[in-house]
């Protein structure tokens, strides 16, 4: 499948079935601004509590908090957000359109601009002579555009009240480090993860829910004693052989674009990856990407170029996944030092160190950052999910019905919800090739919308009052979902395309044994199943037993 048609596809599906669409789409909608319906919602809930657990609930050593969006504008002042936090933009001389400057020139040029300096942008500009994507005028000097976006608090609009929503959590759980660290009672090192809105007024949204100006982050904060960045009891030995491919710093500097497989013990080894503290994080982020079902081939780490690094950050790794539009971050795990608190130190006045009862000394605590998007890890494992199975079916007995340009097929055909087409010429009852395109979305079962469907084949003859009484015990097991309309090929349709890892089928043979057909969504295979043990069943396919063990 060409990858542009893959994203499209994946975005067609997502509006049609109701997971994600534009935000407050009957008025026309600012771009960058989205709205989740039923499935979206609950695949969201899902990666977002998947996260929790792996982050916070099944570890001791990160404890969670939840800051406001809102805050002092100091907070921004202190984090340089207010003066760095910038894009290039670039505007039309004639239409005035504006644009972000280094992604007129990834699309023009098809070079990648990460890291680049506004000069080496301007320079670019004008040596291709770029155009104006709408009207093709002459464009002005690019210029750096803060992303944040502002309001105003109380009842005043005057510059003195000027707020400004949130561009990352992470500065709230740097200003509450001091509180959080005394009412945990955590000792270094440990970490402080968040999960909430943030909100970038991005110069131009892209790629549907990729770049959007409001969004999720998933945050951690990790504090760690400077001169123990190296002490990380938790990169275990069994860890050191994974394999990543790698695209460092270096491979950039010489213009390599590909990844080289490197071993975790190799990126620590070598110094790689400056600390192991850092590779351990980063390790933990990729597990848990792949925990979503992402496949391990799409993925890759890159390291920020110099020029690119963010003004907080002294070395940067990205989670990158192979996008339709290229490798692109999914994930960015950054070490910000003591840059945070010695900022907040300085501009509040406060004392944020931390006293190291061994030592009896204070210590500023260094930092390792995972950051996450979860739009963006929403996306990404949606798209590393979607299959469209096309299916060639020669021989069938069809009636063609010709179209204006006499090639369409129907009949036979769509019965089962697929779309069906045909290279046979009009003519009636022909045997003909047809060609059915089904949607499935592979998705894990524990991230899956709904966990398990149930279709009685028929209203009448008791079945619809059985398939209600197995839902009924299903649903306070799983998320569950029971479809009684349309053929039973059609409802398997519908299922694959959100994603639904099991359906149960209610039929004539349910009524005389009390047996039920149970369809795994990836591989088709159909079991009989007794409905006394289809709730422990279900369960231990969803926990990833084949259908023999389960
Ligand atoms: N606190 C560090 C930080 O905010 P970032 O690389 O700017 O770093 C972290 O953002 C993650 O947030 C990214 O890896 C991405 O997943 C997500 N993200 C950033 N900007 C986004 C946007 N405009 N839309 C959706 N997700 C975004």
């Amino acid at each position: 499948m060409h990858k542009d048609s893959r994203m499209e596809k994946v975005v067609s599906l997502l509006a049609r079935r109701g997971f994600i669409f534009p935000s407050g789409e009957i008025y026309g909608t600012f771009a960058g601004f989205f709205d989740f319906g039923h499935y979206g919602t609950a695949l969201k809930r899902k990666i977002e509590g998947s996260w929790w657990d792996f982050f916070v609930l099944s570890r001791e050593d990160i404890v969670g908090m939840d800051g406001a969006i809102i805050s002092s504008p100091q907070v921004w002042n202190a984090s340089g957000h207010l003066k760095e936090f910038t894009d290039p933009l670039i505007e039309c001389g004639k239409c005035h359109s504006r644009f972000r400057a280094d992604q007129l020139i990834e699309d023009e040029l098809k070079l990648s601009v990460d890291g680049m300096s506004l000069e080496a942008i301007n320079s670019l500009l004008s040596q291709h002579k770029l155009k104006c994507e709408k009207c093709k005028g002459d464009l002005e000097v690019a210029k750096p555009f803060n992303l944040m976006f502002k309001t105003h608090v109380g009842a005043s609009e005057e510059e003195s009240a000027a707020a400004y929503l949130r561009p990352e959590t992470a500065q709230m759980i740097f200003t509450n480090f001091r509180s959080v660290q005394f009412t945990s009672r955590k000792q270094l090192p440990f970490g402080i993860a968040q999960i909430g809105k943030a909100f970038r007024n991005e110069i131009s949204p892209r790629n549907f829910v990729f770049r959007c100006r409001e969004f999720s982050q998933m945050e951690i904060e990790y504090f760690i004693n400077p001169k123990k960045m190296d002490e990380c009891q938790y990169l275990g030995l069994e860890d050191l052989s994974l394999e990543f491919s790698v695209l460092r710093a270096t491979m950039q500097d010489e213009k390599q674009t590909a990844g080289r497989k490197f071993t975790i013990k190799e990126l620590v080894d070598k110094k790689v990856i400056g600390n192991k503290w850092h590779a351990y994080l980063i390790l933990q982020a990729y597990k848990w990407f792949l925990s979503l079902g992402i496949r391990k081939e799409n993925l890759r780490l890159r390291e920020h170029v110099k020029a690119e690094l963010s003004h907080y950050s002294s070395e940067t790794w990205d989670i990158e996944y192979n996008y339709p539009w290229g490798w692109k971050e999914l994930s960015g795990i950054a070490n910000r030092g003591d840059y945070d608190l010695k900022r907040h130190m300085s501009e509040s006045k406060k004392d944020l160190a931390y006293f190291d009862e061994a030592s009896k000394t204070k210590v500023l605590p260094f930092v390792i950052e995972p950051s996450f998007g979860l739009e963006r890890a929403i996306l990404t494992v949606l798209l590393d999910a979607f299959e469209e199975k096309v299916e060639i079916k020669e021989g069938k007995e069809t009636t063609i019905v010709a179209n204006a340009n006499g090639q369409k097929a129907i009949g036979e055909l769509g019965k089962d919800g697929s779309h069906a087409t045909t290279t046979a010429s009009p003519s009636q009852n022909a045997i003909s090739t047809i060609e059915e395109k089904k949607n499935i979305l592979h998705l894990s079962a524990k991230i899956a919308p709904v966990q398990v469907a149930v279709f009685p084949l028929m209203k009448k003859d008791g079945l619809a009052e059985k398939g209600r009484e197995v839902f009924s015990l299903l649903k306070p097991k799983f998320a569950a979902e029971i479809d009684e309309s349309g053929s039973i090929g059609r409802r398997y349709a519908r299922q694959d395309e959100v994603g639904t890892p099991f359906c149960v089928t209610i039929d004539y043979d349910t009524m005389k044994d009390g047996t039920v057909t149970v369809r795994e969504r990836d591989t088709a295979a159909q079991k009989r199943i007794k409905i006394s043990e289809l709730v422990k069943n279900i369960g231990a396919l969803l926990n990833g037993k084949g259908f023999e063990e389960a």
